[in-house]
This record gives structure tokens, sequence and C-alpha cells, in this order.
């Protein structure tokens, strides 16, 4: 396993469209599991792998919560089959556009379809925390990030902190 580096806003790749996969096989999953890890490292509770440059449609997750053990989950190709009328507001973050957090409006449940670390096909029922993130998560595959569900001015806003950090660290 290999950490990998993370892109940041305003990273061109971060807003292309992932294209599927059409195997799981062990490279991917040496994909996944350097996913997983650097993930962990930044640390966070979900990465697309857009956001490490790789424009397929994978993303990996865990949302156990601290002291419980780690919990690592794994979408491949994921699509949503159902989202309920209901939404939730919920206060997002994102590894590509770190230390920016505002309120993101989704969804409050949603049906999933994808393939798992084995490749097999499974499908899922989403709420809470686990709906946010995978939406989330599926909105990189198609190059949309939590800051483009805000107005202009704080998604331009968010872009110029980034920009800076990274000027300054
Ligand atoms: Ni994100």
């Amino acid at each position: 396993m290999a950490l990998r580096e993370i892109l940041v806003v305003p990273h061109p790749v971060l807003k292309q469209v992932s294209v599927n996969v059409d195997v799981v096989d062990d490279d991917l999953r040496a994909l996944m599991d350097d996913m997983l890890e650097t993930m962990y490292d930044a640390p966070g509770i979900g990465l697309a792998a857009v956001q490490i440059g790789v424009p397929k449609r994978v993303i990996v997750m865990d949302l156990a919560r601290e002291g419980e053990p780690p919990q690592p989950r794994y979408y491949v190709n994921p699509e949503i089959l159902w989202a309920s009328d209901e939404t939730a507001p919920y206060e997002e973050g994102c590894l590509s556009v770190p230390e920016i957090f505002d309120e993101v409006e989704r969804p409050s449940q949603v049906k999933l379809r994808y393939l798992n670390y084995q490749g097999e096909q499974v499908e899922e029922d989403a709420d809470g925390l686990f709906a946010v993130c995978i939406q989330h998560e599926m909105d990189h595959l198609n190059g949309v990030l939590f800051i483009d569900h805000l107005s202009r001015l704080k998604r331009e806003q968010a872009v110029k902190k980034v920009k800076k950090m990274v000027k300054a660290a």
C-alpha cells in the first residue's frame, strides 16, 4: 500500500467525469487499498479515486466512530436507484477543499447498487451520515464538489482560501 497525493481545488482533474470500471481485479483492489490508506492518513471518512488523480468510478469510506474498529467500505460503479423526496441539511467538508465546511441539502435516504471489494453486486439502503457521504462521493465521480452546491460567492471564497493555504504551506 502507498500514500497518494490528494488533489485540491482548483485542480482541473477534480472536474473530470470518472469512467466506469470494467472488472474488479487485483490492480483495482491495490488502488482501493491505496485510497483507504490515504483517506485514513488525511484523515477523512470518504475518498473518490479522482481525488488522487485516477478518474475511475471508485469510492472508499469508513464511518466508524473514534474508538470503534475500522469498517472500510468500497464502492465500484455505484448507482443511485432511488432517492427520497425528503431532504436534510448536513455540514460537509472535503479533503479536496481543506478546512472549508458548509451546509448542503441532499435527499435524506437513497438506495444504492454497486460492486464491492470482491466485485460482487450489492444493493444497499443508506440514511444518516452514510447517505450524506455516499452522495458527496458520487458527486466527485461526476466532477462535482460540495462547494458547487453553494452560492457562487461562497464557492469562489472557498477556492481562494484553499489557494492561499496551499501557497503558505
Ligand atoms: Ni469530497
